[in-house]
């Protein structure tokens, strides 16, 4: 029957249409595209009906990367449909990548002219950040972090900072702008280490004023309270798995692994070490099936073991960019709190 076929192709593109300009038209009015070069132009899990749900749009300047989060039908056509939308928005090139349930994912795939090869800079709170178009499997700026940005931007000034879990440094330029005294990135990836120092560099941020250790948590924080730095704020950004380093953990030799789900209590304890009284904790994680009681439990747990108290400052939550629906509350990953340790 595929007249029938038909008709059902033109109301999901109908659909699809309107989702797309409904997320384009809410950020347009609010001025994210007049402010931002880098930014979250359509969150699927909030704004899209349908397939639709498994997608996201990203935007760096004139540059698009679209996502695509499961095995879904007609992958195919949702990745041409999208990619006509960031075209029909004046898109110079599309890159598209899908990110299976399991395993690594694919590079990403060039749907419409040609991304630029090197990294380039994209203007986003707090600062420039390098973003990298081809032969990365991420562009190197989570988005979803924007508010934390805006929030250490007004508040870093003369902090000694401490960016754990660091991935490209984009805190850390933050607070480097926001004219911190002194920051230090840590992140067990040396390329991600290596692209963090970079960012510093293309802000035009001091070589005394960083320091760059790649490294594995578990072994440095104890190594940073045995060389005796404190810190006037610690961010913790643990993903929700990770192995670490050989050797760290005296793990004699053997891989030790994270897990949001076991290690947060271990992990919140020794940053706490680092932090000074009246100082700031920034704690976050990126994980759907840890939940808010079970998070605060093992962050409470390490206060309690330290005799701290932590009086909460802001709650970190998935910003209006990226919406979640109410009947959908395993897609609000994103958790965490700015605390101040008294
Ligand atoms: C979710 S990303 C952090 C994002 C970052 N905070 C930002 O805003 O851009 C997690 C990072 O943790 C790093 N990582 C994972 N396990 C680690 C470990 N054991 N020690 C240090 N860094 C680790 C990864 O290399 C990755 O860059």
């Amino acid at each position: 029957m595929p007249r029938k076929k038909i008709c059902f192709m033109t109301a999901t593109q109908k659909e699809f249409h309107e989702d797309l300009n409904r997320a384009w038209q809410w950020r347009e009015e609010r001025g994210v595209f007049r402010q931002l070069e880098a930014c979250r132009v359509f969150h699927g899990a909030g704004e899209g009906r349908g397939p639709l749900q498994f997608w996201a749009v990203d935007r760096f300047q004139d540059h698009y990367w679209i996502t695509q989060w499961e095995d879904s039908k007609n992958t195919v056509s949702i990745f041409e449909e999208l990619t006509r939308f960031c075209v029909s928005k004046n898109a110079r090139s599309v890159v598209g990548l899908g990110r299976p349930e399991q395993g690594v994912p694919a590079l990403p795939k060039i749907l419409h002219g040609q991304p630029p090869e090197e990294r380039f800079l994209a203007r986003e709170v707090g600062g420039s950040y390098l973003i990298q178009m081809m032969g990365a499997r991420h562009p190197g700026l989570f988005m979803d972090h924007s508010p934390l940005r805006a929030w250490l931007k007004d508040r870093a000034q003369g902090w000694r900072v401490l960016n754990t879990f660091a991935y490209t440094g984009s805190l850390s330029v933050t607070c480097g702008n926001a004219g911190a005294a002194h920051v230090t990135t840590l992140d067990l990836s040396k390329s991600t280490v290596a692209w963090a120092q970079e960012n510093w560099i293309a802000n035009q941020l001091p070589e005394d004023r960083g320091r760059f250790i790649s490294g594995d948590v578990f072994e440095w924080l104890p190594r940073l309270k045995r060389e005796k730095q404190m810190y006037d704020c610690v961010i913790l950004d643990p993903p929700s798995f990770s192995r670490g380093s050989r050797g760290s953990r005296g793990s004699r030799g053997k891989k030790s692994n994270f897990s949001t789900a076991k290690d947060l209590e271990k992990l919140h304890a020794l940053a706490l070490e680092l932090v000074e009284r009246g100082g700031v904790l920034v704690t976050s994680i990126n994980s759907a099936n840890v939940t808010w009681d079970a998070y605060q439990a093992q962050v409470l747990g390490a206060a309690q073991k330290l005799g701290v108290q932590l009086e909460v400052l802001e709650r970190i939550d998935q910003p209006d960019t990226f919406p979640t629906l109410l009947s959908r509350p395993q897609e609000r990953y994103l958790k965490g709190w700015i605390l101040r340790v008294i």
